[in-house]
């Protein structure tokens, strides 16, 4: 079986999903933008790769996206943030990661 992909993972709906997918026994690979709050993830036993949504090429993310079984999309920035980050990483980053790369 794939692996399960959350962005998000260091965010309120993130780690809940990702202590319910790991409790599942599933391969998580949780993205995030601070490499410090990815540190407990990985000692979980989670995959962590680094992307900020906001700076980062997509294609970087390609060869982990290949693993995906599914992609759980929770990242997104505070309300009140400007326009161009809500751009970016609710809207620019949900739609990033499709079409799946081909494997
Ligand atoms: N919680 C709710 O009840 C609820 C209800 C409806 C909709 N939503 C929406 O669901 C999404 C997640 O909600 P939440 O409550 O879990 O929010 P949250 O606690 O603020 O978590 C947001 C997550 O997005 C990440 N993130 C922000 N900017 C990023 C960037 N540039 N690159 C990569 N990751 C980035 C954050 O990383 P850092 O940890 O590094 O900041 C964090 O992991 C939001 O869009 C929210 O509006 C939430």
């Amino acid at each position: 079986m794939g692996a399960f992909i959350v962005f998000g993972a260091t965010g309120g709906i993130g780690r809940r999903a990702v202590a319910q997918l790991l409790g599942a026994g599933q391969d998580v690979i949780a993205i995030v933008r601070d490499p410090a709050k990815g540190t407990p993830l990985a000692n979980a036993g989670v995959r962590v790769v680094t992307h900020d949504l906001q700076r980062d090429d997509i294609w970087r993310l390609a060869r982990h996206l290949k693993d995906a079984q599914s992609v759980l999309f929770a990242a997104g920035v505070r309300y009140g943030a400007p326009l161009e980050q809500l751009r970016a990483v609710d809207r620019g980053g949900a739609v990033l990661p499709w079409p799946r790369p081909e494997k």
